[in-house]
């Protein structure tokens, strides 16, 4: 059966058996939607080590912290097998129980705080504990499958050996055909819980259900700020600097968003009083 691998986007759908489907944050990018579409049983290794790349990019949101900006190791051009096996050796800081790159990247992802890269743990914690937040716990939530996907593309982009098991057909249970082709790009977000979802604010932001203490909490921001110091701090976020936070919130979110995501989140946090 053949591989249909639909670039369309920045959406991702795979047909497997199941339907996964990510809403890989499309602006966040400045994408159209990908769209990839996978028959059962047919993943190869280039196609699981591309969607880890969408995954790491989009839905994971692992740009967000990991890039040049020094908010946290910059795992896109780092060969992360090589450092696994350093932090594997560093018997002082290294707590958990990975045997190899491959456990010890998937531990990384599920207990961040078992090995806290030096200088990146917690405000006041003394690298004990790290910021990162659980990536298969909201809100980000990653499957296993995707976890592994994102496993495979961060051993595959150093150049070396992917470990991780390609997922099978028998691993997906049937799902019925409405439901496949459901999949489809995101439209623009519906309210502003959507639109904060789609673009990550509570990796950072203690918001909604979620809690971070990265950024400021945003559940109480309408009684510091107004509508305009909100809009502000998103579209030009270095412009005032939060009192004891670092400058580390993306600058790129007026690209990214569409008018109107702006405008219902700045709305809804004036209101969180
Ligand atoms: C909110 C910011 C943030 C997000 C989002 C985030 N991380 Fe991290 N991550 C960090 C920080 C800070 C560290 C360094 C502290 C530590 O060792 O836990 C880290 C450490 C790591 C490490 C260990 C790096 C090393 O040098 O040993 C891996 C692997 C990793 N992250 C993978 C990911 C992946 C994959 C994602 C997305 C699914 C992700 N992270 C999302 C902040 C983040
Ligand atoms: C990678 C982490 C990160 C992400 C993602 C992030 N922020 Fe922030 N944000 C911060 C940090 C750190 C500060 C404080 C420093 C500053 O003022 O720039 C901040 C400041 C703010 C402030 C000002 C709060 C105050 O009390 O002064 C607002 C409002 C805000 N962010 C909203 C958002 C929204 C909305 C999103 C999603 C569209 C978002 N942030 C995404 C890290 C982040």
């Amino acid at each position: 059966m053949p591989v249909i691998v639909k670039v369309l986007g920045f959406s991702l759908a795979l047909t497997f058996g199941f339907t996964l489907v990510a809403n890989l944050l499309p602006q966040v990018e400045g994408e159209a939607p990908v769209e990839i579409t996978l028959e059962p049983g047919t993943f190869t290794e280039e196609s699981f080590v591309a969607l880890g790349e969408e995954l790491f990019k989009g839905k994971g949101t692992c740009t967000l912290c990991h890039n040049n900006m020094g908010r946290a190791p910059d795992i896109p051009v780092m060969n992360m097998v090589e450092t696994a096996k350093k932090r594997l050796a560093d018997s002082r800081r290294y707590q958990g129980e990975a045997k190899d790159a491959e456990s010890y990247l998937r531990e990384s992802m599920l207990q961040p705080s078992l090995y806290v890269v030096k200088g990146y743990g917690k405000k006041g914690t003394n690298d004990t504990q790290s910021p990162m937040p659980n990536v298969n716990k909201a809100p980000i939530q990653l499957s296993e499958i995707e976890i592994d996907a994102v496993i495979a593309y961060m051993q595959a982009k150093g150049g070396n050996p992917v470990t991780v098991a390609l997922p099978t057909a028998k691993a997906a249970p049937p799902l019925p055909k409405a439901q496949t082709a459901q999949a489809a790009a995101p439209a623009i977000a519906q309210n502003a819980e959507a639109a904060m979802t789609q673009f990550g604010c509570a990796a950072c932001h203690s918001i909604l259900e979620s809690e971070s203490s990265i950024g400021p909490d945003l559940r109480t921001v309408g009684k510091r700020l107004s509508a305009k110091e909100i809009r502000q701090s998103i579209i030009e976020p270095n412009a005032v600097i939060a009192e004891g936070y670092s400058p580390m919130m993306p600058g790129d979110f007026a690209e990214k968003m569409r008018v109107k995501e702006l405008e219902m989140i700045v709305q809804f946090l004036a209101e969180q009083k």
